[in-house]
């Protein structure tokens, strides 16, 4: 028996239903039933997803959560033309975005490290950096999150993301860098065939 195929049939850690929902599954969401989603569902998403971890506990993901069609216009402007009917759909789309400020919070978010906030101060290029890859990695763990209360998700990036900042983000300084529908699937949530993915022995090495 190769090393794959006893990877394969190993036993999970969650039941099947679980790893069905979240992964096997679960497909980029593009077509919606009409359930509304509620901010208490959001929250609860919210609530696993922070859980998962970022360099020195950062957490620099914000959420912007659109549900009004006066808001969902404002955002549909700044989406490319194949994403623009893809946001007016869903019944809700957050624009996740990157706050390099993050560094405010450290005092009580990383206390073990006293002084790392007044340290990253000055340092503006490395702090948006440590925005930008951190935030991308809480948004997957968001995705997931929201697959987990029950939600599909349909992330897209293609988008003026400057636009979408001079829109809703005035000084604040957030940096937006996807936009993920939200709502509950229709049947399978897409109407392109589920893609092929890499083998673990296509993309892994073991030394
Ligand atoms: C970072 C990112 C950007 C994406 N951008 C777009 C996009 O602009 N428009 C779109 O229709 N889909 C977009 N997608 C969806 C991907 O094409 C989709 O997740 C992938 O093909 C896997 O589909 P599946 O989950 O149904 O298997 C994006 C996905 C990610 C994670």
């Amino acid at each position: 028996m190769t090393a794959t195929t006893v990877l394969q049939t190993a036993p999970l850690a969650i039941d099947e239903e679980a790893a069905d929902r979240i992964f096997r599954t679960a497909r980029t969401t593009s077509l919606w039933t009409d359930a509304d989603v509620s901010d208490t569902q959001l929250e609860a998403a919210w609530d696993l997803a922070k859980m998962g971890p970022t360099q020195m506990n950062t957490l620099p993901l914000r959420v912007l959560a659109v549900r009004s069609p006066e808001a969902k216009d404002r955002l549909v402007a700044h989406m490319a033309d194949g994403n623009k009917s893809k946001v007016s759909a869903a019944p809700v789309s957050l624009v996740l975005a990157a706050d390099p400020a993050f560094h405010e919070h450290l005092d009580v978010l990383f206390p073990v490290y006293p002084g790392i906030k007044d340290q990253l101060a000055p340092a503006a290029e490395t702090r948006e950096q440590m925005a930008r890859n951190n935030a991308f990695l809480q948004a997957g763990y968001l995705v997931v999150a929201l697959r987990a209360v029950g939600l599909a998700a349909g992330p897209m990036n293609g988008m003026d993301a400057e636009g979408i900042d001079r829109e809703f983000f005035g000084d604040s300084g957030w940096k937006s860098f996807l936009v993920v529908n939200v709502g509950v699937a229709d049947g399978e949530g897409s109407p392109y065939p589920r893609g092929p993915r890499l083998s673990f022995d296509q993309v892994a090495q073991t030394l």
